[in-house]
């Protein structure tokens, strides 16, 4: 428990330092996920964002009429970002944490996670709440990264992504994802992988990775091993010296309800 409270703490202040970029990029604002998980909600007349980051779930629930939206997060300069950037009537900030949400059950008839879920020290702890405060007839839009079921691979891309960010607790496979929700009580109705390209420099730029450890995520990412090579398909470029410039990084979406 104490562990996770200084994994919280670190996490916050993390995202409270890189509030700008994680609003601002183009991986998170953009994107088919992001329009997926916004239309699967769309219906919705209370919806919450966990871990809303830039706010860019919220702002696309409230872009669609959602009546009342909720952006909440771990951080407030997170949370204040959020409200700025898309500042509108309907839509409020929480500063919660998503393994403890501070709502009523059945409060929400939608709830959205997208890209954070990787933070979570206690996952099934998260998918509880979520189910708690969906209404019956709720959905829960997940979008998420995820590894490879073959453990080798998976250990890989986690070591590298915890040097990257020591707030990244951990990132599972999809299928591990699927159990978690049924167990919870939810129902998968839809659930598709997919792939972002992942430009190297600017996804180690917004976290603002020290000189010595983007020296060292480098090296690990040059030795990985082959099979990782393929399913990440890395991308080159070469001015003398190989240099590693994209890849793609595996990301699953859930569509569930209860
Ligand atoms: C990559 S950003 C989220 C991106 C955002 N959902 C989007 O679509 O642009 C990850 C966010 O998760 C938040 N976070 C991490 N752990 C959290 C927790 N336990 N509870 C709530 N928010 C958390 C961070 O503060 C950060 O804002």
């Amino acid at each position: 428990m104490t562990d996770d409270a200084d994994t919280k703490r670190d996490v916050a202040r993390a995202f409270g330092d890189a509030a700008d970029g994680y609003r601002d990029g183009a991986v998170l604002k953009e994107g088919a996920g992001l329009e997926q998980l916004v239309d699967w909600c769309a219906d919705a007349t209370r919806a919450l964002d966990v871990a809303t980051g830039g706010g860019h779930v919220a702002g696309g629930f409230s872009a669609r009429g959602v009546p009342r939206v909720v952006a909440a997060d771990l951080s407030l300069e997170m949370v204040e970002t959020a409200t700025t950037e898309y500042a509108d009537a309907t839509l409020e900030g929480a500063l919660t944490d998503a393994e403890r949400l501070p709502f009523a059950a059945d409060a929400f008839d939608a709830v959205a996670c997208r890209f954070a879920a990787h933070h979570f020290p206690d996952p099934e702890a998260f998918l509880a709440e979520v189910k708690r405060v969906l209404a019956p007839g709720g959905v829960f839009a997940l979008e998420d990264l995820c590894v490879p079921d073959e453990s080798k691979l998976a250990a890989s891309v986690n070591r590298i992504e915890r040097l990257r960010d020591p707030g990244h607790v951990e990132t599972y496979a999809a299928s591990q994802w699927r159990e978690w929700l049924e167990d919870a009580g939810l129902t998968v109705e839809e659930g598709w992988e997919t792939s972002r390209k992942l430009d190297v420099s600017a996804w180690l730029d917004r976290m603002d990775v020290p000189a010595d450890r983007r020296r060292k995520i480098r090296s690990l990412l040059s030795d990985a091993p082959g099979d990782l090579e393929d399913v990440l398909e890395f991308r080159y470029e070469s001015d003398g010296e190989q240099r590693l410039t994209s890849y793609r990084t595996p990301v699953v979406l859930y569509r569930a309800t209860i």
